[in-house]
Protein backbone atom coordinates (compact mmCIF):
# COMPACT_ATOMS: atom_id res chain seq x y z
CA UNK A 1 0.00 0.00 0.00
CA UNK A 2 3.15 2.04 0.68
CA UNK A 3 4.98 1.99 -2.54
CA UNK A 4 1.55 2.75 -4.14
CA UNK A 5 0.76 5.86 -2.16
CA UNK A 6 4.65 6.86 -2.65
CA UNK A 7 4.76 5.75 -6.45
CA UNK A 8 1.38 7.73 -7.22
CA UNK A 9 2.30 10.64 -5.00
CA UNK A 10 5.69 11.26 -6.72
CA UNK A 11 4.59 11.07 -10.28
CA UNK A 12 1.68 13.31 -9.27
CA UNK A 13 4.15 15.58 -7.86
CA UNK A 14 6.39 16.39 -10.85
CA UNK A 15 5.28 19.74 -12.08
CA UNK A 16 5.34 19.29 -15.69
CA UNK A 17 3.85 23.01 -16.41
CA UNK A 18 6.38 24.80 -14.58
CA UNK A 19 9.22 22.90 -15.99
CA UNK A 20 7.89 23.38 -19.07
CA UNK A 21 7.71 27.13 -19.50
CA UNK A 22 10.87 27.58 -17.42
CA UNK A 23 13.32 25.55 -20.03
CA UNK A 24 11.31 27.30 -22.84
CA UNK A 25 11.45 30.62 -21.57
CA UNK A 26 7.95 31.24 -21.40
CA UNK A 27 7.84 33.20 -18.13
CA UNK A 28 7.44 32.63 -14.77
CA UNK A 29 3.46 30.75 -14.33
CA UNK A 30 3.25 32.14 -10.93
CA UNK A 31 3.30 35.91 -11.82
CA UNK A 32 0.67 34.88 -14.68
CA UNK A 33 -2.85 34.77 -15.01
CA UNK A 34 -3.86 33.05 -11.98
CA UNK A 35 -0.85 31.98 -10.72
CA UNK A 36 -2.17 28.06 -11.52
CA UNK A 37 0.67 25.45 -12.84
CA UNK A 38 -1.73 24.00 -14.97
CA UNK A 39 -2.59 23.77 -18.89
CA UNK A 40 -4.97 26.51 -19.00
CA UNK A 41 -2.16 29.50 -17.28
CA UNK A 42 0.23 28.04 -19.39
CA UNK A 43 -1.77 28.82 -21.86
CA UNK A 44 -2.21 32.77 -20.86
CA UNK A 45 1.64 32.46 -21.97
CA UNK A 46 -0.10 32.49 -25.28
CA UNK A 47 2.22 28.92 -25.85
CA UNK A 48 -0.21 26.87 -26.95
CA UNK A 49 1.95 24.04 -28.05
CA UNK A 50 3.00 24.57 -24.30
CA UNK A 51 -0.44 24.42 -23.05
CA UNK A 52 -0.76 21.24 -24.87
CA UNK A 53 2.27 19.38 -24.42
CA UNK A 54 1.19 20.27 -20.19
CA UNK A 55 -1.75 19.15 -20.66
CA UNK A 56 -1.16 15.84 -21.87
CA UNK A 57 1.71 14.98 -19.56
CA UNK A 58 -0.08 16.52 -16.52
CA UNK A 59 -2.89 13.90 -17.94
CA UNK A 60 -0.37 11.18 -18.54
CA UNK A 61 1.54 11.53 -15.03
CA UNK A 62 -2.50 10.08 -13.65
CA UNK A 63 -3.00 7.51 -16.19
CA UNK A 64 0.58 6.32 -15.49
CA UNK A 65 0.14 6.34 -11.83
CA UNK A 66 -3.41 3.94 -11.71
CA UNK A 67 -2.16 2.15 -14.63
CA UNK A 68 1.15 1.08 -12.60
CA UNK A 69 -0.99 0.94 -9.54
CA UNK A 70 -3.23 -1.91 -11.51
CA UNK A 71 -0.30 -3.56 -12.51
CA UNK A 72 2.10 -3.91 -9.32
CA UNK A 73 -0.32 -3.20 -7.03
CA UNK A 74 -3.92 -4.20 -7.95
CA UNK A 75 -5.64 -4.21 -4.73
CA UNK A 76 -4.53 -0.46 -4.22
CA UNK A 77 -5.24 1.06 -7.82
CA UNK A 78 -7.59 3.70 -6.11
CA UNK A 79 -5.06 4.80 -3.56
CA UNK A 80 -2.69 5.23 -5.95
CA UNK A 81 -4.50 6.93 -8.68
CA UNK A 82 -5.37 9.41 -5.64
CA UNK A 83 -2.67 9.76 -4.54
CA UNK A 84 -0.95 11.27 -8.18
CA UNK A 85 -4.09 13.79 -7.68
CA UNK A 86 -2.82 14.85 -4.17
CA UNK A 87 0.97 15.13 -5.27
CA UNK A 88 -0.06 17.27 -8.28
CA UNK A 89 -2.34 19.63 -5.83
CA UNK A 90 0.46 19.45 -3.10
CA UNK A 91 3.69 18.78 -4.59
CA UNK A 92 7.00 18.35 -2.06
CA UNK A 93 9.10 20.77 -4.51
CA UNK A 94 7.11 23.61 -4.40
CA UNK A 95 6.04 23.86 -0.89
CA UNK A 96 3.13 21.75 -1.05
CA UNK A 97 1.90 24.83 -3.45
CA UNK A 98 0.68 22.71 -6.76
CA UNK A 99 -2.20 22.86 -9.53
CA UNK A 100 -5.63 22.10 -9.55
CA UNK A 101 -6.02 18.81 -10.11
CA UNK A 102 -8.05 18.71 -13.38
CA UNK A 103 -6.00 17.08 -15.96
CA UNK A 104 -4.35 14.61 -13.48
CA UNK A 105 -8.16 13.77 -12.32
CA UNK A 106 -8.44 13.20 -16.01
CA UNK A 107 -5.50 10.86 -16.28
CA UNK A 108 -6.10 8.94 -13.15
CA UNK A 109 -10.20 8.46 -14.27
CA UNK A 110 -8.98 7.35 -17.75
CA UNK A 111 -6.68 4.94 -15.84
CA UNK A 112 -9.33 3.61 -13.72
CA UNK A 113 -11.54 2.34 -16.51
CA UNK A 114 -12.10 3.68 -20.29
CA UNK A 115 -15.81 4.49 -19.36
CA UNK A 116 -15.06 6.63 -16.46
CA UNK A 117 -11.78 8.53 -18.45
CA UNK A 118 -14.43 8.80 -21.28
CA UNK A 119 -17.33 10.35 -19.40
CA UNK A 120 -14.98 12.76 -17.92
CA UNK A 121 -13.32 13.72 -21.13
CA UNK A 122 -16.43 14.10 -22.72
CA UNK A 123 -18.01 16.31 -20.04
CA UNK A 124 -15.08 17.97 -19.69
CA UNK A 125 -14.66 19.14 -23.46
CA UNK A 126 -18.44 19.53 -24.07
CA UNK A 127 -18.57 22.36 -21.31
CA UNK A 128 -15.65 24.16 -22.51
CA UNK A 129 -16.95 24.25 -25.67
CA UNK A 130 -20.39 25.28 -24.47
CA UNK A 131 -18.82 28.24 -22.09
CA UNK A 132 -14.83 28.10 -22.66
CA UNK A 133 -14.69 28.33 -19.11
CA UNK A 134 -12.17 25.87 -18.28
CA UNK A 135 -12.56 25.90 -14.53
CA UNK A 136 -16.11 25.44 -14.66
CA UNK A 137 -15.50 22.62 -17.15
CA UNK A 138 -12.96 21.03 -14.94
CA UNK A 139 -15.22 20.86 -12.08
CA UNK A 140 -18.34 19.71 -13.70
CA UNK A 141 -15.84 16.68 -15.04
CA UNK A 142 -14.55 16.26 -11.74
CA UNK A 143 -18.21 15.87 -10.27
CA UNK A 144 -19.23 13.38 -12.86
CA UNK A 145 -16.34 10.44 -12.74
CA UNK A 146 -17.91 9.70 -9.11
CA UNK A 147 -21.45 9.33 -10.60
CA UNK A 148 -20.10 7.60 -13.17
CA UNK A 149 -18.54 5.27 -11.32
CA UNK A 150 -21.15 4.60 -9.44
CA UNK A 151 -23.50 4.37 -12.75
CA UNK A 152 -21.04 2.25 -14.71
CA UNK A 153 -20.36 -0.67 -12.99
CA UNK A 154 -17.21 0.77 -11.26
CA UNK A 155 -18.78 1.44 -7.44
CA UNK A 156 -15.27 0.76 -6.17
CA UNK A 157 -13.73 3.89 -7.62
CA UNK A 158 -16.59 6.21 -6.35
CA UNK A 159 -15.54 6.94 -3.02
CA UNK A 160 -11.78 8.18 -3.85
CA UNK A 161 -13.37 9.61 -6.95
CA UNK A 162 -15.96 11.62 -4.48
CA UNK A 163 -13.13 12.87 -2.58
CA UNK A 164 -11.01 14.06 -5.25
CA UNK A 165 -14.36 15.96 -6.96
CA UNK A 166 -14.54 17.76 -3.52
CA UNK A 167 -10.95 18.82 -3.08
CA UNK A 168 -10.89 19.84 -6.99
CA UNK A 169 -13.92 22.22 -5.76
CA UNK A 170 -11.70 23.41 -2.80
CA UNK A 171 -8.72 24.60 -5.33
CA UNK A 172 -11.13 25.91 -7.44
CA UNK A 173 -12.66 28.24 -4.65
CA UNK A 174 -11.37 31.29 -6.17
CA UNK A 175 -12.59 31.03 -9.69
CA UNK A 176 -16.04 29.90 -8.03
CA UNK A 177 -16.01 33.05 -6.66
CA UNK A 178 -14.76 34.77 -10.44
CA UNK A 179 -17.63 32.75 -11.66
CA UNK A 180 -20.17 34.31 -9.52
CA UNK A 181 -18.88 37.35 -10.17
CA UNK A 182 -19.14 37.14 -13.34
CA UNK A 183 -15.18 37.72 -13.97
CA UNK A 184 -13.72 34.20 -14.35
CA UNK A 185 -11.50 34.61 -17.79
CA UNK A 186 -12.48 32.40 -21.17
CA UNK A 187 -10.15 30.28 -22.72
CA UNK A 188 -8.05 32.52 -24.93
CA UNK A 189 -8.53 35.77 -22.99
CA UNK A 190 -4.68 36.83 -21.42
CA UNK A 191 -6.40 37.90 -18.07
O1 LIG B 1 -7.24 23.11 -14.45
C1 LIG B 1 -7.21 24.39 -13.90
C2 LIG B 1 -8.39 25.15 -14.36
O2 LIG B 1 -9.56 24.47 -13.97
C3 LIG B 1 -8.43 26.55 -13.88
O3 LIG B 1 -7.20 27.17 -14.14
O4 LIG B 1 -5.61 29.01 -14.25
O5 LIG B 1 -8.02 29.44 -14.71
O6 LIG B 1 -7.30 28.95 -12.40
P1 LIG B 1 -7.02 28.71 -13.86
Amino acid sequence: MLAALGLGYLLGSVPFGLILTRLTGAGDLRAIGSGNIGATNVLRTGRKGLAAATLLLDLGKGFAAAWLGRLFAPDFVALAGGAAVIGHCFPLWLRFRGGKGVATLMGVSLGFAVAIGGVYAAVWLGMLALTRLSSLSGMTAAVAAPIAAWLLGYPAYAPVLAALAVLVLWLHRANIGRLIAGTEPKVGSKT
